[in-house]
C-alpha cells in the first residue's frame, strides 16, 4: 500500500516525505512545481537513501486526479499539503485560492470516497482560530470567521472533509499548524520562498545573509512583554513527524473519531524580538531591523496547548527554538553557497 503526499516538495510535504520513507513507508508524491523544484526531490533521495514515485499532477485537473488513481489504485493514506498559501495574494485573488485549494480537495475526496477505507491528514491551519480569547489555544477554543480568503479555504477544507466522513470510509486528521520555521538538520531541504518572504524567518535569514537591508519589525505597541507580536514556532522536523504518527494512528484504526483535530505546535509563545535575539545567539552576528507600524490583519498572540496531540496522539514537539532558528540558518547559507 503507498501513501500519497500531495504538495510533496513543498516545505512541510519534503520533510514529511522523509520522515514517511524513515519509517518505511512506500510514498508517492504528487506536485504541479508551482512553488517547488524538482531538486527537492534529490535531497529528499540524498536524505533517505530511497526513492519515492513522483507524478507531476495538477489536481485542479480533476481528469488528472482520476487518472492517477487508477495508476496508483494500491493508495490507502493520502497527506494533503497542496495548496497556496500566501496571506496577502488571497486577498487580493480570492477565487484563484478558491480554485486551488477547495477544487483540489473536492476531487481528492471524490476518488478517495469510492475506496472501502482512506486515510486523509489534511494541512490546516491555528489561523481558524482568529485572535483566540484563551491562550494557550485548546482545539475546542471556536473557529472565528476567517480574516482571509486563503484563512477561510482551510475552515472550508475542514468542513469539507468532516462532511464527507460522515457518509463515507473516510477517516480523517485535522491538524492545526502554529509556525513552522526550519530545516532539515542535513540542509538537504528547507524553505524556498519566492520572492520577498512575507514570513518572519525566512525574512531573517535572508536579511542576515544580505539579500534584504534589513527586518522590519510590525508593531513594538501590542499588549505583550515586549509590546511585538507573540507566535508558536515549531520545527518543521517536528511538525513532519506529527504526520507520521497521525497516518500511523490511523492505519492502526486507532481514531476514537471519524475526525479528530490536533493542534501542533511547541506549547510555548515566542515574540519577535525573542525570535531576533535567538537568532543572533545562534548565527552570532547582529540583525539589523527597525520597528515598523504593524501589518494588518496580525494578531496578538497565539500558541498551542498541546495536551491533546501530547497524550492522545502521543506527540511532543522535541527541538527548542535555538535549534529550529539553528537549521534555517545552516539551509540559508547552504543555498546562497
Ligand atoms: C502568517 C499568516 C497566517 C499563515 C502563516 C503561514 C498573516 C497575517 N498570517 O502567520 O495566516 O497561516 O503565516 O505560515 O500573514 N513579522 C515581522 N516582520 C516580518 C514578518 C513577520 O515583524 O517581516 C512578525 C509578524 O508581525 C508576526 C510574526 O512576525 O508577529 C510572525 O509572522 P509570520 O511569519 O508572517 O506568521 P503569522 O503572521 O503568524
Amino acid at each position: 500500500m503507498k501513501t500519497l503526499v500531495t504538495g510533496g516538495l513543498g516545505f512541510i510535504g519534503s520533510h514529511t516525505v522523509v520522515e514517511l520513507l524513515n519509517e518505511g513507508f512506500e510514498v508517492v508524491i504528487i506536485d504541479n512545481l508551482s512553488n517547488s523544484s524538482m531538486d527537492v526531490l534529490e535531497g529528499i533521495e540524498r536524505i533517505a537513501g530511497k526513492k519515492p514515485w513522483f507524478e507531476n499532477v495538477d489536481l485542479k485537473d480533476k481528469k488528472a486526479v482520476q487518472t492517477f488513481f487508477k495508476k496508483y489504485d494500491d493508495v490507502a493514506g493520502v497527506i494533503h499539503f497542496a495548496a497556496s498559501k500566501a496571506v496577502g495574494e488571497s486577498v487580493e485573488n480570492p477565487l484563484l485560492y478558491y480554485e486551488n485549494n477547495i477544487n483540489s480537495l473536492v476531487y481528492l475526496l471524490q476518488e478517495l470516497q469510492q475506496k472501502p477505507e482512506a486515510s486523509f491528514i489534511f494541512s490546516s491551519s491555528c489561523t481558524v482560530y482568529g485572535q483566540a480569547e484563551i491562550m494557550p489555544i485548546t482545539e475546542n477554543a471556536p473557529v472565528q470567521q476567517a480574516m482571509s480568503p486563503y484563512g477561510n479555504t482551510k475552515q472550508m477544507g475542514e468542513e469539507i472533509i468532516t462532511d464527507t466522513a460522515k457518509v463515507s470510509n473516510l477517516n480523517a486528521v485535522l491538524l492545526r499548524y502554529f509556525n513552522p520555521i526550519g530545516a532539515h538538520p542535513s540542509a538537504e531541504i528547507g524553505e524556498l520562498p519566492i520572492g520577498v518572504p512575507q514570513n518572519l524567518v525566512p525574512f531573517i535569514t535572508q536579511t542576515a545573509i544580505g539579500l534584504r537591508t534589513e527586518l522590519s519589525v510590525y508593531g513594538d505597541d501590542y499588549p505583550t512583554s515586549d509590546g511585538t507580536c507573540i507566535r508558536d514556532y515549531i520545527h518543521v522536523v517536528d511538525l513532519a513527524k506529527a504526520h507520521v504518527v497521525a497516518l500511523q494512528r490511523l492505519f492502526a484504526k486507532k481514531n476514537l473519531d471519524k475526525i479528530e483535530t490536533f493542534n501542533l505546535g511547541t506549547g510555548t509563545g515566542s515574540s519577535v524580538l525573542e525570535v531576533i535575539t535567538t537568532f543572533e545567539k545562534v548565527s552570532n552576528q547582529r540583525l539589523p531591523y527597525k520597528i515598523v507600524g504593524r501589518r494588518e490583519g496580525d494578531i496578538v498572540s497565539a500558541y498551542a496547548n498541546t495536551d491533546k496531540a501530547n497524550t492522545v496522539l502521543g506527540w511532543k514537539a522535541k527541538s527548542t527554538l535555538e535549534e529550529a532558528l539553528s537549521s534555517a540558518w545552516k539551509w540559508e547559507k547552504k543555498i546562497r553557497s
